[in-house]
């Protein structure tokens, strides 16, 4: 008890107000580990302590994805208040890859100024900052323009009822292609490094999971192929971007389906998930984020309560 005072005072003394309501989970978290406001140095990033920020959408962009100030205000509250690293919510690299509206984008470069005001002001602070990209792929939304989401294979989405359409070779070279030009642009905005979203049943993790994806080319069947889109991703923002500019991963370590059901046993398990991530390690990425979750498997993700310890 005595501990959890000293603890939470150090807290209010640090002024993190970001993080909410002092809960049990928080306490938890702190005697669990209390080096959490320890220096660390992380993918080349040298943090003040150990919060993590995890990409949160925030619909702080315009229609057309391009960043706000007020989203920037929120990243500069964060900063302010002594997050280690902010990751930002998911932006997308292709118009056709943006799955919610008021998302941001990263697609062109007359995003870089917007976005450079917004890396500035938070290094002004002691805070680094981490683009997060994305493309919707299974998940993107339908539109006039793109009526039919483009994944890996044509496997309905029996929770929304939407068919994607596989995507040829043409396209997944074109996709590797966007997430290059994302990296390009987001280091000349000025983020501190780039994490690539492959959780959360978007096109990335669609590639990983046997569930999402029943290809028989190079991008599909072996634990490697499935990979393959990312490694490639990894390997062209090394030799575009340079090869010291941070990659980070968020990755999934399951689809979310009921265990025992038909779809689990298809999907993404934890030794796959294990291949995957060194896989992910030998092509250069620092740093893998767990999660898990797709959106058919329902809200895995966005659960409405926090388990306390
Ligand atoms: C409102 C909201 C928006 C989110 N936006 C993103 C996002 O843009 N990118 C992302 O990777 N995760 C996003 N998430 C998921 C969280 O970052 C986090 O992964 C999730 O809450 C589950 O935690 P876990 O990954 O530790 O299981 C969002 C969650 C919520 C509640």
């Amino acid at each position: 008890m005595e501990w959890n005072d000293r603890v939470i005072k150090k807290l209010l003394g640090k002024k993190l107000s970001f993080l909410g309501m002092l809960d049990n989970y928080l306490s938890c978290s702190l005697l669990l580990f209390p080096m959490i406001f320890d220096p660390i140095t992380l993918c080349n990033m040298d943090l003040q302590n150990r919060f993590v920020r995890s990409a949160t959408h925030e619909s702080m962009a315009e229609k057309d994805g391009k960043p706000t100030s007020k989203l920037g205000n929120l990243y500069k509250e964060l900063a302010k208040n002594d997050v280690g690293v902010i990751i930002t919510g998911f932006s997308y690299v292709l118009p056709s890859g943006q799955s919610v509206i008021y998302q941001q984008g990263i697609y062109d470069d007359r995003f870089i100024e917007p976005y450079m005001k917004i890396t500035e002001m938070v290094h002004r602070y002691r805070s680094k900052i981490v683009l997060q990209i994305v493309h919707g792929g299974r998940q993107a939304a339908i539109s006039e323009k793109y009526p039919v989401p483009m994944a890996p294979s044509e496997i309905k989405d029996e929770l929304s009822g939407v068919v994607p359409r596989e995507m040829t070779e043409q396209e997944i070279l074109e996709v590797i292609e966007a997430f290059t030009k994302a990296a390009i642009r987001a280091k000349k905005a000025g983020f501190d490094g780039l994490q690539l979203h492959c959780a959360h049943g978007f096109l990335l993790s669609n590639f990983i999971s046997p569930y999402t994806n029943r290809r028989t080319d190079r991008w599909g069947s072996s634990i490697e192929n499935r990979a393959r889109i990312v490694t490639e991703i990894v390997r062209r923002i090394k030799e575009q971007a340079g090869a010291d500019f941070p990659i980070l991963v968020k990755l999934n370590v399951t689809d979310g389906f009921q265990q025992g059901s038909q779809k689990a046993d298809i999907g993404i398990n934890i030794s796959q998930v294990l291949q995957t991530a060194k896989f992910l390690e030998k092509t250069g990425v620092c740093s893998i984020e767990v999660s898990g979750g797709i959106s058919e498997a329902g809200k895995v993700t966005v659960k409405t309560a926090i388990n306390s310890c």
